[in-house]
């Protein structure tokens, strides 16, 4: 099955779109890990990417989708989940035109929610595991419990840039809930992590 995950920012797509892709034993891609990673590197793209991040603004149409084919060229393992893309309509145009999806996954939260699973949550430096300090907190403090690694807090989980994040998925990113109306499935993401998963599995 080839899946998008889709949502405002901190609705929980990363969460369950890594739970779901274990299940299955497909593979999946955030688009923001991919993005943070090459920002990461330090190379000419890393640099000019940068700013984007920071600011909660979408970066050009043409660097995802360059992700996207590679990763849909690169994937054999029978089915993919898409975390975090398409956020734009030019782009749900490009992916119609390299692949087909099959079910649109929409996780719903409300945005008082939002801020207040941004503020807390803490992901890991090394394997990107991704925590919070009251729902999900890990076993020792700043440290990631699947690989030991350093947890930090994301350069745009500041309440500004949270805040800059929505605006950008309600104008830009919303309307996809439209685009592929025939496809989406909307699940509470209200709940526990387990509970919404449960939905998710359903709905998949
Ligand atoms: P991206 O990394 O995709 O950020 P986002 O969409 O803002 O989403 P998040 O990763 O913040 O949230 P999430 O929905 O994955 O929630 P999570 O599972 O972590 O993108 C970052 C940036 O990259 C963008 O702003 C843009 O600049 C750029 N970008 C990315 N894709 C792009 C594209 N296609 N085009 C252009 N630019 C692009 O959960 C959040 C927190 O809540 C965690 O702490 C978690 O533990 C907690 N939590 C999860 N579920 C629950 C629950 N049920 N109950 C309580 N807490 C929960
Ligand atoms: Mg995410």
């Amino acid at each position: 099955m080839r899946f998008i995950f889709l949502g405002a920012p901190g609705s929980g797509k990363g969460t369950q779109a890594k739970m779901l892709a274990d299940a299955e034993k497909i593979m999946h891609l955030s688009m923001g890990d991919m993005l943070r990673e090459t920002v990461k590197s330090g190379s000419e793209l890393g640099k000019k990417l940068e700013n984007y991040l920071k600011n909660g603004l979408l970066v050009p149409d043409e660097v995802v989708n360059d992700i996207v084919r590679a990763f849909i060229n690169g994937n054999n393992s029978g089915g993919f989940i898409l975390d975090g893309y398409p956020r734009t309509v030019k782009q749900a145009e490009f992916l119609s035109s390299i692949t087909d999806i099959d079910s649109v996954i929409y996780i719903d939260v409300p945005k008082e929610e939002i801020v207040k699973r941004l503020t807390g949550r803490l992901s890991c430096k090394n394997c990107g595991a991704v925590y919070h300090i009251v729902n999900k907190a890990p076993k020792t403090d700043n440290i990631c419990d699947i690989c030991s690694g350093p947890l930090y807090v994301r350069d745009d989980d500041k309440e500004e840039t949270i805040k800059k994040r929505f605006e950008v998925y309600e104008n830009e990113t919303s309307p996809l809930i439209n685009y592929y109306s025939g496809k989406v499935k909307k699940i509470k993401g209200l709940g526990s992590v387990a509970d919404v998963f449960g939905a998710v599995k359903v709905a998949a």
